[in-house]
């Protein structure tokens, strides 16, 4: 039994890997999903969309590997789970039905609510308790929301009838047909209710959210066998030996397992943690402590810094779908090397506010300095700049935080393959990017962790020695002509903050 069955959940599409033991990916099968746009700046998904897709997903790769790889299902091992993170679902647990659509990590509904808590000074007791500023991208006041908004929903909670989940847990649920209602210390580390010491819901925090206990799934360790999968789904019942949410999953993936080591994933938005070893490192510049992930019950977690970037390849998507300029992802590199830079043109792609290190709900996206000189190639240039100088901030924050030099950066995720971006990334934070050969190292990661629990790997440094170099970028820039960029960057991105009015 050499193989893992990896799910990886992420914001636009499902997706499922199968790898095996030199950590290589066998085959996989990806679908898209609906995006639901109700309201400016509310975004939500179909939780049973969710399942239908990641069980298609599943079910294409296991007949793939059966076919043509003429594979047993004796072979698979287990099933490793890795999710978008902090987006929640509220279901009715006799009969497994979501109560309401997903509420999105992205969605910013509960802005205005998060201020009032900041001005009623409840961010110091949040910040020392979960490590997180208090924000609507996590999932305490999403799940209020739905409790107040959705009728009946508040009573139903108090007796005892809904459940909460991150997507690990909803897809948990269904894999076990809602035998196991679990998540782990990474996913429940992103919802403002998780105390980061004693690695357990905190009392305080529920009162203070109003958020009954008995909507909480179980937390189990994010490496070990928490259940099984229903027979029927797969032609057999696997274990299922791992829950990891995504980027903590790609910091495992990229073998970041010593202190200092940091990655950022290219995905949807841009997620760089730094390993800050058995402790929770509290930040001084506007960065989140997390748990990375926690191997055994009742052991000391791994924690890492993190930067949450909101638009990475998304702005890329936003280029394709909503200007037009570009037929697929893929054409932005040739369009933005086309002309040798942005003309001083900034692109802030504030769509659904900022993360790190600004945390404002209300900026706005806004594109400056353009002239009558501007084309669509200097938009494709500006909008893969954004995305690097973003970046470059975070690390900035988590360099002053952990007041360690790094000396590279682990890339992964889909625009890590873009090499314009890659050389951009190396230039405008001052340290080299290293992208590795195996690129899918989130759901790499979660196999990673349910292989060390069911004996396909043994141990982290034979995982380390799987991890190798496919290509390094040095930064090139002169260190005068990357401080320049950087604060013209500010401006710009000081001309979007506190733009939308509500
Ligand atoms: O915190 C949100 C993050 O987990 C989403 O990741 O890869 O779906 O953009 P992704």
């Amino acid at each position: 039994m050499s193989y893992i069955l990896a799910l990886d959940q992420g914001t636009t599409s499902s997706r499922a890997i199968l790898f095996n033991a030199a950590g290589e990916v066998v085959c996989t099968a990806q679908e898209e999903f609906e995006q639901i746009f109700p309201h400016p700046g509310w975004v939500e998904h179909n939780a049973n969309t969710i399942w239908s897709s990641q069980l298609s997903v599943m079910q294409a790769v296991v007949a793939e590997a059966r076919s043509k790889h003429t594979m047993s299902l004796d072979a698979i091992a287990a099933i490793a789970i890795t999710n978008q993170r902090e987006t929640t679902v509220v279901w009715d647990r006799k009969t497994g039905l979501p109560i309401a659509n997903a509420i999105v990590w992205q969605d910013r509904r509960t802005v205005d609510f998060c201020q009032s808590m900041r001005e009623a000074g409840h961010a110091q007791l949040v910040a020392d308790k979960t490590g997180l500023l208090i924000d609507s991208y996590f999932s305490a006041t999403k799940i209020r929301w739905i409790l107040d908004n959705v009728d009946g929903a508040r009573v139903r909670a108090e007796r005892g009838e809904l459940a909460f989940g991150t997507i690990d847990t909803w897809l948990v649920w269904q894999l076990t047909n809602g035998k196991v209602h679990a998540t782990d210390p990474s996913n429940a580390s992103r919802s403002m209710l998780f105390n980061l010491r004693t690695l357990d819901w905190d009392q305080d925090l529920l009162d203070l959210f109003d958020i009954p206990r008995s909507l909480l799934p179980h937390i189990v360790p994010s490496s070990g066998i928490l259940g099984h999968s229903e027979a029927d789904l797969l032609g057999r019942s696997l274990p299922i030996a791992s829950i990891i949410g995504d980027q903590q999953a790609a910091t495992f993936g990229q073998a970041c397992f010593k202190l200092g080591m940091a990655k950022n994933t290219y995905g949807t938005g841009c997620f760089m943690l730094m390993n800050t070893g058995d402790q929770a490192y509290p930040s001084k510049n506007r960065l989140l402590t997390t748990v990375g992930w926690q191997r055994q019950a009742n052991q000391a977690a791994t924690y890492c810094l993190e930067g949450s970037v909101f638009m990475g390849g998304a702005t890329i998507q936003w280029l394709r779908d909503g200007l037009g300029i570009i037929n697929r992802a893929g054409d932005v590199e040739a369009l933005a090397a086309s002309v040798p830079d942005t003309g001083d043109a900034y692109l802030v792609p504030a769509f659904t506010g900022l993360g790190a290190p600004d945390w404002d709900g209300r900026a706005r996206g806004s594109l400056v300095g353009i002239t009558r000189g501007t084309t669509k190639a200097h938009l494709a240039r500006a909008a893969l700049e954004s995305i690097a100088l973003q970046v470059a901030g975070v690390l900035g924050a988590m360099q002053k935080d952990s007041s360690i030099a790094l000396s590279e950066l682990r890339a992964d995720g889909g625009a890590c393959h873009n090499n314009l971006l890659m050389q951009m990334q190396a230039d405008f934070s001052g340290v080299a990017v290293v992208r590795p050969k195996v690129t899918e190292t989130t759901a790499l990661g979660a196999a990673y962790l349910a292989g060390l629990a069911t004996g396909v790997w043994s141990d982290t440094e034979q995982i380390s020695s799987l991890w190798a170099v496919d290509r390094v970028f040095e930064p090139l820039m002169d260190e005068a002509a990357r401080q320049n960029k950087i604060a013209r960057w500010r401006q710009a991105v000081e001309r979007s903050l506190g733009w939308a009015e509500n």
